[in-house]
C-alpha cells in the first residue's frame, strides 16, 4: 500500500507549531529531504556513521522553505499587505516563492553583488522587488529591521519566530528518519537562525518522548567571517562562501545556548577547505550543494586530518543547506570549462580513453 502524501512541514508537524485551524497555510510541500547514509565520504572519517541532511531538495533549493511556509501563514492570518527581508540569497528566493504563493508583495534587500546569481534570479523569477544595498548583509539586515514596523510591512528574516518555529521540523525530520537523535548535528553558521532552531527541535522532541538523547550541536563558519568562533562580532566578513558572510548574527544567543547546552562548539574552516569538501562531496556522493552548506563536511574532514573526531562510532548527521544549483560561480573556481572538440567519434574516443586511462 502507498503511504499518504507528504503534506508539508505544517501539516506533517501541526501539534509541535504554533499554528492553529484557522491558520491559512502556505505551503510548496516543503520538507521531506532525503536523509542519506554517505558511505564514500565516511572512509575519510574513520569510525563515523555519516547521514547528510540534504535540504537543497526543498522547494526553492534551500532550508529556508522549512521556516517561510510558518513565517508566510501567519503573516496572512495576521492580514500583513507585504513582506520584507534582508538576505544573502536564500531567505530571498524563499520569501519570493512564498509570497507568491500567499498573493503577497515581497521586498528583498540583498548586498549589491554579493549573492549567487542563482538565488538571485529566483528572486526576480517570482516578481520580488530586489533592492541591492551599497554594504553588508548586516547592514542590509539593520536597515530592514528598522524599516519594517515603519512601512508596515512582516519582517520574514529568522528575527521573525515563526521562522525558527518552521526549520526546528529538519531536527523532527532526522529524528524520525533514524528512529533516534544523532550524537552529533554538523551544521554551517551564519545568522544563525538554523542551529538555533535545530537544538529547540531536538529539545521539543526529547521532551515530548519522541527521542531520549540530544546531539552535540556542531557550528561550522567560514574562517573570514566566524564570530563564534572569536567570541565577538566581525566588521568585515569576508568567505568565498556568501550565503555565510555575515559578521553580526541575529541569533548570537540561541546559538551560544545550542552550543553550550548540548556540550558542542564552534569551529571555523577556510575558503580552500570548504571548497575541496564540496568537490569531495559531489564526487564521492553525487550530492551538489553550494559552498556554504560544505562548512560541516569541511569541519568533520579537518577534525579527522588532526585525529579530533568523537570516539565510539558516532552517528553524526550534516545538514547540507543549500542546492548547488544556487551558486554555479563558485564552481568554475575548481573546474575548468570543458574545451570543444570536432564533431567525430574519434574525438569523443579519445575523450573517454583519457579518463578510463587515468582511472586505469
Ligand atoms: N547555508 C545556507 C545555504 C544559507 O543560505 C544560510 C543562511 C546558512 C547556511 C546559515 O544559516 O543564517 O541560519 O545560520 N542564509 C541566510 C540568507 C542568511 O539570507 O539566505 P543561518
Amino acid at each position: 500500500m502507498a503511504s499518504s502524501p507528504w503534506r508539508g512541514v505544517i501539516e506533517e508537524y501541526r501539534p509541535y507549531l504554533p499554528v492553529t485551524p484557522r491558520t491559512p497555510l502556505v505551503t510548496l510541500l516543503e520538507g521531506a529531504t532525503p536523509l542519506l547514509r554517505a558511505p564514500r565520504l565516511m572512509r575519510h572519517l574513520p569510525g563515523v556513521d555519516l547521514h547528510l541532511k540534504y535540504e537543497g531538495q526543498n522547494p526553492t533549493g534551500s532550508f529556508k522553505d522549512r521556516g517561510m511556509t510558518l513565517a508566510m501563514s501567519k503573516a496572512l492570518e495576521e492580514g500583513s499587505r507585504a513582506v520584507l527581508c534582508a538576505s544573502t540569497g536564500n531567505t530571498a528566493a524563499a520569501a519570493a516563492a512564498y509570497a507568491r504563493r500567499a498573493g503577497m508583495p515581497c521586498f528583498v534587500v540583498v548586498p549589491a553583488g554579493g549573492i549567487a546569481v542563482g538565488k538571485l534570479v529566483q528572486a526576480m523569477a517570482h516578481g520580488a522587488r530586489v533592492v541591492p544595498v551599497e554594504g553588508s548583509f548586516d547592514e542590509a539586515l539593520r536597515i530592514v529591521r528598522d524599516a519594517a514596523p515603519r512601512l508596515r510591512l512582516t519582517l520574514v528574516n529568522s528575527v521573525n519566530p515563526f521562522r525558527i518555529e518552521g526549520q526546528k521540523t529538519g531536527a523532527f525530520e532526522i529524528c524520525d528518519a533514524l528512529g533516534r537523535a544523532p550524537d552529533v548535528l554538523a551544521i554551517p553558521v551564519g545568522n544563525a537562525g538554523n542551529i538555533t532552531a535545530y537544538w529547540r527541535g531536538f529539545v521539543q522532541y526529547q521532551g515530548a518522548g519522541r527521542v531520549s538523547t540530544l546531539p552535540k550541536m556542531w557550528g561550522f563558519q567560514a574562517a573570514g567571517a566566524a564570530p563564534f568562533v572569536l567570541g565577538h562580532p566581525v566588521d568585515r566578513p569576508e568567505t568565498i562562501a556568501s550565503a555565510i558572510r555575515i559578521g553580526r548574527p541575529a541569533s548570537w544567543d540561541g546559538a551560544v545556548a545550542a552550543a553550550r547546552e548540548s556540550g558542542g562548539g564552534f569551529e571555523a574552516v577556510t575558503d580552500e577547505e570548504l571548497l575541496a569538501a564540496r568537490r569531495l562531496l559531489a564526487a564521492e556522493e553525487g550530492v551538489f550543494v553550494e559552498p556554504s552548506s560544505a562548512a560541516p563536511i569541511a569541519g568533520l574532514l579537518k577534525r579527522a586530518r588532526e585525529g579530533r573526531l568523537p570516539p565510539g562510532a558516532p552517528l553524526i548527521v550534516c545538514v547540507l543547506t543549500g542546492h548547488g544549483l544556487k551558486d554555479p560561480e563558485s564552481v568554475l573556481r575548481t573546474e575548468r570549462r570543458p574545451e570543444a572538440v570536432p564533431a567525430t567519434p574519434e574525438a569523443l574516443e579519445q575523450a573517454v580513453d583519457e579518463v578510463l586511462a587515468v582511472r586505469g
